[in-house]
Parts: structure tokens; C-alpha cells; sequence
């Protein structure tokens, strides 16, 4: 995969993110909330307890200390396919003002990356309309369809 651009680098998530801007960065993708500092380092916590399963990348702009974009892979385990593993990539989201950069297809890589590494046989995730031409960029393909009850 090709580099980021100059003065960008790619991470895991660390606990001091709670003052770069993380929670800013998605909630160009949905509803974050109010998190307190102390419930952050609790599901911090909680997800680096759970072996090999939670992966959370961000990119930094090194230039201001802030966190610009991230996204999720969750490696789930199976019984079947000889107790397989599925990667699911989940809560991507660029800075408003740092996309067009290609960090969005620079983290769904990195992440592709860890998936393969972790023996995943295949890696799913779910879209809107708007964002299949950039998944499809990615190397992904349309399959199957998203079913969702709220509660
Ligand atoms: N439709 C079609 N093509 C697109 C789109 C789109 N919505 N977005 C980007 N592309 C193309 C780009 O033009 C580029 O093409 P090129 O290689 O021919 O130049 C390629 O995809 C890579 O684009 P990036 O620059 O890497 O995209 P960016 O960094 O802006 O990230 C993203 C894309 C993640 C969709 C970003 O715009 C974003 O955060 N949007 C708001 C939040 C969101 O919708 N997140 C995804 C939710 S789905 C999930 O989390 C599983």
C-alpha cells in the first residue's frame, strides 16, 4: 500500500486520545455524546482486554497532535469455516476537512492488513448508498443486505 501524505502517521487508539480530537473526528459520522474521561479509559480498557479482538486505528496530523481520522476492526469468531474468524471494519470517519485524502482508503487498508494477519477469511462491513463507490475503491464488493432492529 502507498504511504500517507507527508507528516500523517497511522496508530492504535492510546488513552491520552481522549484530548486529540477522537471523539471529534466521529462525530462527523454519527451521535458520540457526552463520554467522560474515566468512562473512555473504562471501554479502552475493557476492548484491549478482549485478546486480538478490537483494533482501533487513528490517523494523526503529527504537525498539530490531533487525531483526523479512524475507524475499527472487531475480529469476530466463528464455529463454522473450521472455527474461522470474520473481520469487521466499523465507525471509519475522516475529519470534515481532511477528506479527499485518501487517509479514509489508507485506514480501510490498514486495517484489510490486520484483518488477513489475524486469519480473518473475509472482512464485512455495512454502508450507505453514498459511500459504495468509495468501499468498491477499497476492494470491497456489494454483498448481501443490512438487516438492523433498534432498541
Ligand atoms: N463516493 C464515491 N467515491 C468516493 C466517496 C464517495 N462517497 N468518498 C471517497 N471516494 C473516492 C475518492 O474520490 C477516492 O477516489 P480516487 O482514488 O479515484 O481519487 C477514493 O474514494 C478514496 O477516497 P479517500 O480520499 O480515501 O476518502 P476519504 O478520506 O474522504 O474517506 C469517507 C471517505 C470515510 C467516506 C469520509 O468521507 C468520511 O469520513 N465520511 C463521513 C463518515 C462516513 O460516512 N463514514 C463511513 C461510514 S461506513 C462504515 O463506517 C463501515
Amino acid at each position: 500500500a502507498a504511504a500517507l501524505p507527508a507528516g500523517y502517521i497511522a496508530r492504535s487508539l492510546r488513552p491520552s486520545d481522549y484530548d486529540t480530537g477522537f471523539l471529534d473526528c466521529l462525530r462527523v459520522l454519527t451521535t458520540v455524546g457526552d463520554v467522560s474521561k474515566a468512562d473512555f479509559d473504562a471501554q479502552f480498557k475493557w476492548m484491549s482486554a478482549q485478546d486480538k479482538t478490537y483494533f482501533v486505528l487513528v490517523i494523526e496530523d503529527t504537525a498539530i497532535g490531533k487525531v483526523v481520522a479512524t475507524g475499527n476492526l472487531i475480529v469476530e469468531r466463528k464455529f463454522i469455516h473450521e472455527l474461522g474468524k470474520v473481520g469487521h471494519i466499523e465507525d471509519i470517519a475522516v475529519a470534515k476537512d481532511q477528506q479527499g485524502k485518501k487517509l479514509g482508503l489508507r485506514l480501510i487498508q490498514a486495517l484489510d492488513f490486520i484483518a488477513e494477519k489475524q486469519d480473518c477469511y473475509k472482512t464485512i462491513l455495512d454502508c450507505s448508498e453514498a459511500n459504495e463507490g468509495f468501499y468498491l475503491k477499497c476492494g470491497f464488493k456489494r454483498a448481501g443486505l443490512e438487516m438492523a432492529h433498534y432498541y
